[in-house]
């Protein structure tokens, strides 16, 4: 089985299909203009679902679309409905902010797609605005009950929790979730990319977290799924329903991290951290065999040596950490 040097296998591909997005986060891509990639350096569906199928064979069995915001790709439907036949492919998931979502499900659910996570980070209309800088909520909304109506099952809400801006949203959103049977996943605040002037301060911990949910709806741990899933799951004492949350902050998971990215324009990236990823772009057009290509990702997987989130819980407990002094890939790029 393919291992990285910590022994680690690669189980989950994170394939971002494109960099644009529609909103403006103001804690993942803050600024107005970006330069985005050049069309033509954007993999194609064939050559996604090429690289996609050499990963399951390599031992991947869960694959997530992400970007960027997938839903902006146009035709997305068609790069689903080519994934969901990849045999031996465990889990097809698709990340997306939520604001295309109604008008795609029909054609997301008809090619194959079975489950959705959608972002929403507040309830409140004006919040909403403040924090995207360019959504409406009544959309994602909208998306998020076509896709419950479509049957797509489970359906999780991601929210990024952000001191001062948006903590107090943190018992509304699980009240929302508890009342319409969607699972709630709060992820801790993470200085991705360059650009979003994240501070340590501005972190909500998986501790604080949990304690202000239990404090009103007390929970029992369950733990990770499949024991590498970056979230901890809890479920409500009471049986009505279930939340998790994503800790790469204060409990980082390198260690059972199992996770490889594929960026738009045809990049391996190890780490969510990383500051640059391996072309695998030129060896495919380059009319590679398999053979050569499954070579060149083994030999990427095999050298991984990422632990950027352990290691940035050491810099910070010496009060030695300055998340400026290491250069990432926006998130954007590379799939969050
Ligand atoms: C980069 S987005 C791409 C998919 C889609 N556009 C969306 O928003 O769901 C993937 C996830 O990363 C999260 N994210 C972005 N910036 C983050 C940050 N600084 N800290 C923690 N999570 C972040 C988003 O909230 C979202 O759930
Ligand atoms: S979190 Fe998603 S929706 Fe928000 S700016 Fe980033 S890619 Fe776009």
């Amino acid at each position: 089985m393919l291992a990285d040097s910590y022994k680690r296998p690669v189980k989950d591909l994170r394939i971002s299909v494109t960099d644009r997005c529609n909103f403006r986060c103001t804690y993942c891509m803050p600024q107005d203009e970006y330069e985005w990639i050049n069309k033509k350096e954007i993999l194609t569906f064939e050559e996604i679902t090429r690289l996609a199928n050499l990963f399951v064979g390599l031992g991947v069995e869960k694959i997530r679309l992400t970007g960027g915001e997938p839903l902006v790709r146009k035709d997305l439907d068609q790069l689903v409905a080519k994934l969901a036949v990849i045999p031996r492919l465990e889990d097809l998931c698709l990340t997306t902010n939520g604001s295309l979502l109604a008008e795609q499900i029909e054609a997301l659910k008809a090619a194959g797609l079975k489950r959705v996570n959608v972002s929403i980070d507040t309830l409140d209309n004006e919040k909403f605005k403040r924090m995207t800088k360019r959504g409406d909520l009544a959309k994602v909304l909208e998306g998020i009950f076509a896709a419950k109506k479509h049957g797509l099952k489970p359906i999780k809400l991601n929210a990024v929790v952000e001191r001062g801006v948006n903590d107090d949203d943190i018992i509304p959103l699980v009240e929302f979730c508890r009342e319409h049977g969607f699972a709630m996943r709060f992820i801790e605040y993470m200085d991705v990319g360059n650009a979003n002037n994240w501070t340590s301060d501005k972190l909500v911990s998986k501790k604080e977290i949990l304690e202000a949910i239990g404090a009103r709806y007390p929970l029992r741990e369950i733990g990770r799924d499949q024991g590498s899933a970056p979230a901890v799951d809890y479920e409500f004492v009471d049986g009505n329903g279930d939340i998790g949350v994503i800790a790469s902050v204060t409990e980082p998971f390198c260690a059972s991290c199992t996770r490889a990215r594929l960026t738009a324009d045809g990049k391996i990236v190890t780490c969510l951290f990383s500051h640059g990823g391996h072309d695998v772009k030129k060896l495919l057009r380059a009319g590679a065999s398999d053979e050569e290509l499954v070579n060149l990702i083994s030999s990427i997987w095999t050298k991984r040596a990422d632990r950027y989130s352990e290691e940035r819980l050491q810099a910070m407990r010496s009060a030695n950490y300055d998340p400026k002094s290491h250069k990432k890939i926006e998130m954007i790029s590379l799939g969050g």
